[in-house]
């Protein structure tokens, strides 16, 4: 997805985006499911951002449910020697098993069921051929369609006994999915993220990847807002309550920059760099947030 900075600010104490003209803090925020306000027509209307009600949030976790589930499966089945294609037939098997839909399977063109993204590969790694070695680390990005909803989740797994840098590299990736995760609250902006992650992955000596974002869920595979995982503090929207979204940042352990392949979907380092990513689709709550594909970080 391209980026659009609209470089919107609210904060706790500016005035309330549904009109109201009374504080933030003061009105909406933290308030979306009471039926005291209309922030989920103003975030519609504004930033065509559909919020979701709890009913959709149930949904949401089941379809998360059978994400983590695939993913516990591909950790126990990963090892050197196993073709990416391989793991395609586990986590489609697995899905359909599980009464769900894999979301990538023909989406835009995309021809298998997951990404499988290994080493240099930064996200989009198309399952064939490729067999996965001893050192390697791998991205497995699975998102199952489940009574209509959406859950969208990655993790990089190191295979068999990995290097230095590839356990660095591993390691920042984590680190940042974890911070960018810890400004989700209400008032807080998409731009706390993504200055959360920038900041710490840089300071680590890496660096972000600015073409790929995180994105909302839930309805669809990607629905509004972006979420970049660059930026600066206070810029961008407001997050409140029913916001759904996924952080997942890709982090290079050289430069930022990227190169499509001939295939076009297989994103690579133009550096060749290592690249590793971690994904968690994430609920705003009244008090801060809730995973619906948690996972420690
Ligand atoms: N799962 C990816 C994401 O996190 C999107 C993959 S699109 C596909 O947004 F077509 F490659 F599957
Ligand atoms: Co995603
Ligand atoms: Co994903």
């Amino acid at each position: 997805m391209l980026l659009i900075n609209k470089n919107e600010k609210v904060g706790r104490n500016d005035p309330c985006p549904c009109g109201s003209g009374l504080k933030y803090k003061k009105c909406c925020l933290g308030k979306a499911n009471t039926g005291h306000t209309n922030l989920k027509e103003i975030y519609f209307k504004k930033h065509k951002i559909r919020l979701k009600g709890n009913k959709d949030i149930e949904g949401i976790k089941k379809a998360g449910r059978v994400a983590l589930a695939t993913l516990d499966l591909v950790e126990t089945e990963i090892r050197p020697g196993i073709s990416t294609e391989k793991i395609n037939t586990l986590v489609h098997e697995f899905t359909v098993k599980n009464n769900a839909i894999s979301a990538p399977l023909n989406y835009r063109g995309f021809p298998k069921s997951v990404c499988v993204s290994i080493n240099e590969v930064i996200c989009h790694g198309i399952p064939g051929e490729r067999v996965i070695k001893n050192g390697d680390i791998v991205n497995v990005d699975v998102t199952p369609i489940l009574n209509g909803y959406y859950a969208d989740v990655s993790k990089t797994f190191l295979v068999g006994k990995p290097g230095p840098n590839a356990r660095k590299i591993v390691k920042v990736a984590n680190g940042s999915l974890k911070r960018g995760m810890s400004m989700v609250l209400p008032g807080n902006t998409v731009g706390d993220i993504g200055w959360a992650i920038q900041s710490y992955a840089e300071g680590e000596g890496c660096s972000v990847v600015r073409e790929f974002v995180g994105h909302g869920v839930g309805f669809d595979f990607h629905e509004p807002p972006q979420v970049p995982h660059y930026g600066r503090k206070g810029e961008g929207i407001v997050l409140v309550p029913g916001m759904v979204f996924t952080i997942e940042p890709m982090i290079n352990l050289g430069k930022s920059h990227l190169r499509v392949l001939k295939d076009n979907w297989t994103a690579v380092t133009a550096d060749g760099s290592l690249s590793a990513q971690f994904e968690q689709t994430v609920l705003v709550t009244e008090e801060g947030y809730e995973s619906l594909t948690p996972y420690d970080v």
